[in-house]
Order: structure tokens, then sequence, then C-alpha cells
């Protein structure tokens, strides 16, 4: 694992790569920018499996609709909307959310929920918010897609996922994306993208069918540096497979079985400097015992 500083200082040489216009870029939406992070830090206590409050946050009805008591949305109006409140609030307030100690929103998270508020809380439809910022390119370059990218995203049409390329500079790959409808990414998905293995460099898997035989396929993407597999059914056993990624740099494993020893083991991947374990067993406030963590 690179250490912070030697991370910032890549950061700032490959920072030309990171704002080179994004042919890949898609516009903010509530599934692609809201969703995720409501995602990350709510829907593990407001989800299908759990309704703290009486509050579901995995779904856009769910959240238009509110908790039991309340509409915890009012489109328009962040500074009246119950959800607003409690994510701006200190650490030290009983009603801040997440709660049980959980990481708060970072100011950017904040100021886009504020922003889709404020455009009405749309449901598909686009809103202004910063463009996201992309992760530099830390390590090796991938091929030229140039010559292959036509049959690439042919193969990825037939297959049901998507395949646009990270940036216009030839050597920065392909991101794999299936958010539209990640129900169709399966295991046999993921082994008949192996012609262009090489290419794929970030890899956004969350809420798809993948298993360990597609974290298996996963482990033969040499260039891949970014990878999340948000509430996938891979076990612990499976992420090990990982091991051979020597590129990767960011996983995230929120709502998987990975436990401590599948953490210990990837944080020796080489090139790792962030890993997401919300919600897994290797979570230290999920691992609590339940009646500290259940209000
Ligand atoms: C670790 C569990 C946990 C996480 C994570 C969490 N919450 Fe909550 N949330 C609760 C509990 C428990 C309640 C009910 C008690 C209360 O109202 O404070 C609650 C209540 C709420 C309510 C009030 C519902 C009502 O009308 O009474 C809102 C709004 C809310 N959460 C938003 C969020 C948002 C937004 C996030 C993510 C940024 C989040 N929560 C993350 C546990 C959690």
């Amino acid at each position: 694992m690179i250490s912070y500083s030697k991370f910032l200082t890549l950061s700032a040489a490959l920072a030309l790569v990171a704002i080179s216009p994004q042919l890949g870029a898609e516009p903010a939406t509530f599934a692609t920018r809201v969703a995720p992070v409501l995602e990350k830090n709510c829907t593990g206590c407001h989800g299908e499996n759990k309704q703290k409050g009486g509050l579901r946050l995995d779904t856009f009805a769910h959240v238009m609709r509110g908790s039991d008591d309340r509409v915890v949305v009012k489109a328009g109006d962040f500074s009246t909307s119950e959800l607003h409140r409690r994510i701006i609030l200190p650490a030290s307030d009983e009603d801040v959310m997440p709660s049980d100690g959980k990481p708060l929103l970072s100011s950017a998270d904040i100021a886009l929920l504020e922003k889709w508020i404020a455009a009405g809380a749309p449901a598909t439809e686009p809103f202004d918010a910063p463009a996201l910022a992309r992760l530099p390119i830390t390590s090796s370059a991938a091929p030229d897609y140039r010559p292959r990218l036509a049959a690439a995203t042919a193969l990825a049409q037939k297959l049901g996922v998507r395949l646009v390329p990270r940036s216009i500079v030839p050597t920065d790959g392909l991101i794999l994306r299936t958010a539209s409808a990640p129900t169709q990414c399966t295991d046999a998905v993921l082994a008949q993208l192996a012609p262009v293995a090489d290419l794929i460099v970030e890899a956004e898997l969350a809420r798809t069918k993948i298993t360990d035989a597609g974290l298996a396929s996963l482990a033969l993407c040499p260039n891949l540096q970014i990878l999340d597999l948000t509430q996938t059914a891979v076990t612990a056993q499976g992420l090990g497979a990982l091991h051979l990624l020597k590129n990767l740099g960011v996983l995230n494993l929120t709502n998987t079985a990975a436990d401590k020893t599948t953490a210990a083991s990837l944080k020796n991947l080489p090139s790792l400097h962030r890993l997401w374990l919300f919600g897994t067993p290797a979570d230290p406030v999920i691992a609590k015992p339940a009646a500290a963590v259940v209000k």
C-alpha cells in the first residue's frame, strides 16, 4: 500500500490526466449522483434489510415517500427538508445522520444533495452539479483503445452493459458501466468480456448479480484500478482472487461479506489507497454486538 503523501505526489504529477475532458462523463441525475451517496452512507440502516425510523433511502420512490412520520425531502427547499437537517448537524448531536459514529457526509456530498433538492428533487431529469472529480490514473496505462473501441462497444451492447472511454487519452482505458440495468450483469457477462479485459480500468458492478466466479474474471483485468462491488453476493473467500490486481487503487466492498481476513489481505495490494468496508463483517461498527447498534 502506498503512503498518503506518496499518493498526493502521484496525484499532483498526474493532475493533467485527471482534468482532461471526460468523454464518458454523464449528466448528474438522481441515479448517477444522489443514489450512490445514499447507498454509501445511508442504506445500510435505511434500505431493504433495515428501515430505521421507518425510512428507506434505497430507491427514488422511497426517498420521496419519507418515513412513517414525515416527508424527509421537500422538493425545491432543502432548508426545510428533514433529510438535510440531519446531515448538517455536528457529530455530537444525537440526531445526526449517519448515526452511530459513522463518518459524516463530506461537504461535497452535502452540497450535491442541496443542489438536487433545490432543483426540485427530480427523479430522472439532470440537475446542475459540479463534475465528479475522477481519481487520477495512478499506475501503468492500458493499451490504446482506439483500434478496438468499436468492437468493445458492440460487445458491451450485446451483453447489456456499457464500455465507455475514461477520457480522451487513448491509454486511459475503458469504464465498465452497469448502473442502468445492474441485474443484467452476471458472471457469464464478465466472462464474455475477456477479449477486452486489458482495456478495462474501472468496473462499476454495484448491485449486479456477480458472484465469486465473476471475481475470477475480474482478476484477469490487469489494468483494473477502480472496482465497485457494493451489495453483491461475493464471498470473503472469493475476494481473495483480487490479490492478482496489482494496479487496483480503489475498492468498494460496502454491504458485501468481506471479513477481517479479506480486509487484511487486500490491504497488502501494492496500489490500493482506498478501501470501503461499510456494512460488512469487517466493519467495526457492524461487528459490535447487535444490542449496541440497534436503537
Ligand atoms: C447506523 C444506522 C444509520 C445510518 C447509517 C443512517 N441512519 Fe438515519 N436513522 C437511523 C435511526 C436509528 C433513526 C431513527 C432515530 C432517529 O430519528 O434519530 C434514523 C432516522 C433518520 C431520519 C428521520 C426519519 C423520521 O422521520 O423520523 C432521517 C431523515 C434519516 N435517518 C436520514 C439518514 C440519512 C440521509 C442517512 C445517510 C446520510 C442516514 N440516515 C444514515 C439510523 C441510521
